[in-house]
């Protein structure tokens, strides 16, 4: 048997064979048959966008890889500044680049005073703060004049890595602002983990971040690192393609991970969890999800369609952090709706099972993080995967500025009428 696909266009009689390789055959194809031929292909189910050598995921199978190294392995082995590197780079760091990179994002971690002062100053005092995140980040990028050097490889490098150094401190500037705390700034002597947790909760001179607490920051920044083209780093690589500055690219990813049916929806399993109240509710909610009045938050993804490996390491993880914080009480409900929903014919049949964010808000909140911050956190170690891609397509010959075709179905033509003959 042959790798190959022959389409036939019926209409002409015309036939093309074209090879098929990694599963994957060329759109040119279709061209070759009728320059006017076009898939239709809704949110991209069968479409490959682009060629990426960054992550590996097998859906049926539950594997994620990041440069081919399982994530099982990054999330016992690595840190999250050396997992970064990898993304980044290609290959693990040795022990000097890692010590350079580590000591590169420690020092750019400060940001210019104006963005506290007066950028961030300026919003509503309840505003959410991943609306404020996705505006500062933009913003940062207007402080910089290489910002948009993109093709220059050393200004590509810098504003990686100040992008990778600040969106702790910006995030963390969000939250203390939101709870009217004074800002804390960065400490050069803690880890990129610690130091975040740091800025966030820092009140008074005895606060010292708990080493298990800190390795679980770590940990929740390795999974979320990068998951290939979800619809976040979609966004990214579009805005990209038109070869936008960093900064705003990565503003317009962290809007698309906003939304409640992504990165939203750790906040959503939370709310969710908590409007269930009870386990006794727990058979009714899940009636509820059948009939259609919701959904189960945290179930189901478009790619994993047998488990998500992230969420396995979520859980264990989930546990030693309650070692040290006590249990979060919405665990016995998380509990039982996986146990309902796994057991019940509804979820089985359309391969539903807990994705990354099923545990993972519950293990933001048990460290004290509000609700509200949950997205945050999944956009700081997300910057990473996103400037990857960044840079993987800039280098890329086969690409160019994304602009997808479009099925017309409105009316073919007809006349103005003026406003009073209507
Ligand atoms: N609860 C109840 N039913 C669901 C759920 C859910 N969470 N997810 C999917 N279904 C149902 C759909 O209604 C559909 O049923 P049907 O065949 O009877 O119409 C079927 O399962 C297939 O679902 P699709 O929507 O076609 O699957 P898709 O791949 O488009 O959606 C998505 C994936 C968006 C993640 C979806 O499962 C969902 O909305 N989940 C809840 C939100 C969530 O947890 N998002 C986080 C994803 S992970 C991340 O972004 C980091």
């Amino acid at each position: 048997m042959t790798d190959t696909i022959t389409i036939t266009d019926n209409r002409s009689g015309k036939t093309v064979t074209v090879p098929i390789t990694g599963g994957v055959f060329s759109s040119a194809a279709l061209r070759e048959l009728d320059p006017n031929l076009f898939m239709y292909d809704p949110a991209y189910l069968s479409t490959a966008a682009c060629a990426s050598s960054i992550t590996y995921l097998d859906g049926e199978n539950g594997i994620l890889r990041y440069r081919g190294i399982p994530i099982e392995q990054l999330a016992e082995h690595s840190s999250f500044l050396e997992t970064a590197y990898l993304l980044l780079n290609g290959d693990l760091p040795t022990a000097d680049q890692l010590a350079k990179w580590q000591y590169d994002v420690t020092h750019h971690t400060m940001i210019h005073e104006n963005m506290r002062k007066r950028f961030v100053d300026g919003f509503h005092y309840d505003a959410h703060p991943m609306g404020m995140f996705i505006s500062a980040t933009a913003a940062l990028g207007t402080f910089y004049d290489d910002a948009k050097d993109i093709f220059d490889k050393d200004s590509l490098d810098k504003q990686i890595l100040r992008l990778v150094a600040k969106v702790p401190t910006i995030a963390a500037m969000c939250y203390r602002f939101s709870q009217g705390l004074p800002f804390v700034s960065p400490d050069n002597a803690l880890s990129y983990g610690e130091n975040f947790l740091n800025m966030m909760f820092k009140i008074g001179d005895d606060y010292a971040v708990h080493p298990t607490l800190a390795r679980a920051m770590d940990i929740l920044f390795i999974l979320h690192a990068d998951h290939e083209q979800n619809c976040g780093t979609t966004a990214m690589r579009v805005v990209s393609s038109a070869n936008a500055d960093p900064y705003t690219a990565t503003s317009a990813a962290a809007s698309a991970l906003y939304g409640p049916l992504h990165g939203g929806a750790n906040e959503a399993v939370v709310r969710m969890l908590s409007e269930i109240g009870t386990i006794d509710n727990v058979p009714a909610f899940i009636e509820g999800v059948k009939n259609g009045d919701a959904k189960l938050m945290g179930f189901g993804h478009r790619v994993y369609k047998n488990f998500d490996p992230r969420a396995t390491i979520i859980k264990k993880t989930a546990y030693e952090v309650f070692e040290v914080t006590g249990k979060n009480p919405l665990l016995d409900i998380a509990l039982k709706l996986e146990e309902t929903a796994l057991k019940d014919e509804y979820f089985v049949k359309r391969k539903l099972y807990p994705n990354v964010d099923f545990y993972s808000g519950l293990i933001y909140q048990a460290l004290g993080f509000p609700v509200d911050m949950f997205t945050v956190l999944f956009a700081i170690p997300r910057t990473v995967g996103w400037l990857a891609h960044m840079q993987e397509l800039l280098s890329d010959k086969d690409q160019k500025i994304s602009r997808p075709r479009q099925w017309y179905t409105g009316v073919d033509t007809r006349d103005y009428t003026p406003i009073a003959k209507r």
